[in-house]
């Protein structure tokens, strides 16, 4: 396994396997690396020759007041789990590398009607941070397929939504949401929970698996599963509900109805005292 801190280092790697004729897969992460992390390069490493991860807090996709500084690094732990999971390249640039000229006057991306609902509501320059970063990231390892997890679902549907539009050459995978014994999503943020919100946090599970249930029994008001999704939430002490949503699974418009032939997606998000999580669940396909 190699680790490139600089972008031409990680260009001239890159380029080398694919002059072999090595098919390119990335992972980007943020670090703080967990087995939700090593299923992507596990997915990644089935799809791709050579699989490149970046470990990269952006500091474009964390608001004021935000976790930006105390969000877990863990640089030797990451690199021994990348080396164990077969990676080839990690890349792990310094905000200097990525943001030479300083975040509020680089360039940035913008994907109008996705970066602004649900997560984007709360988080107003949260996506454009996200989308902004990964084309760079994009622009660096010039990836043929790059995999992302369904966890964050928003984030997965803009970055579809950004290669598209903007005709980028790279296959974009989601791999399923990797999960604890009880439920709870994994997530590098899990690590802020005091034992007891650690126990609360698992409404979020059953929230969606009521709704999922609910649907599958036939519920087809989307209202009715939001309420479903809600009232878990709600009766846990020490949770604040921020919100739960039945979207369109495409373009995350909220539904009146939840039919067989339209995808459609339950999303929500919940604070445990400072710690927000999110989750999600697919409705009908
Ligand atoms: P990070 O939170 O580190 O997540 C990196 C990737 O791992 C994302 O695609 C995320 O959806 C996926 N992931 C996180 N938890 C998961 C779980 N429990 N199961 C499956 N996949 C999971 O998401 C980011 O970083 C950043 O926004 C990034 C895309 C790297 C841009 O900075």
């Amino acid at each position: 396994m190699q680790v490139a801190t600089t972008i031409p280092s990680a260009r001239q790697l890159v380029e080398q396997a694919r002059e072999d004729g090595r098919r390119i897969g990335l992972v980007p992460t943020m670090g703080a690396l967990h087995r939700g992390h090593v299923a992507l390069v596990e997915e990644c490493r089935r799809l791709a020759d050579f699989t490149a991860v970046s470990i990269f807090v952006n500091p474009a996709q964390f608001g004021p007041g935000e976790d930006y500084d105390r969000y877990p690094r863990m640089l030797e732990e990451d690199l021994r789990k990348c080396e164990a999971a077969g990676v080839d390249l990690v890349f792990k640039p310094s905000a200097e590398e990525m943001y030479p000229r300083g975040v509020p006057k680089a360039t940035f991306v913008e994907v109008p009607g996705l970066s602004h609902v649900l997560e984007g509501e709360i988080r107003p320059t949260h996506f454009r941070g996200v989308a902004t970063v990964v084309l760079a990231l994009f622009e660096i390892i010039r990836p043929d397929v790059a995999v992302f997890g369904q966890k964050d679902y928003q984030q997965q549907a803009l970055i579809r939504r950004m290669v598209e539009d903007l005709h980028m050459p790279v296959e974009v995978v989601s791999h399923q949401t990797v999960r604890e014994s009880d439920g709870l999503a994994l997530s590098s943020r899990n690590a802020y929970l005091d034992a007891e919100q650690r126990r609360g946090s698992v409404a979020l599970y059953k929230a969606l698996e009521a709704a999922c249930k609910a649907v599958a029994g036939g519920e087809s008001d989307a209202d009715r599963v939001r309420q479903i999704l809600r009232s878990p939430i709600e009766s846990e002490v020490g949770a604040t509900l921020d919100y739960a949503e039945v979207v369109d699974a495409e373009t995350l418009e909220s539904l009146e109805r939840i039919e067989p032939g339209r995808a459609s997606v339950a999303l929500l998000a919940a604070r445990f005292g400072k710690t927000r999580l999110i989750d999600n669940a697919r409705l009908t396909e």
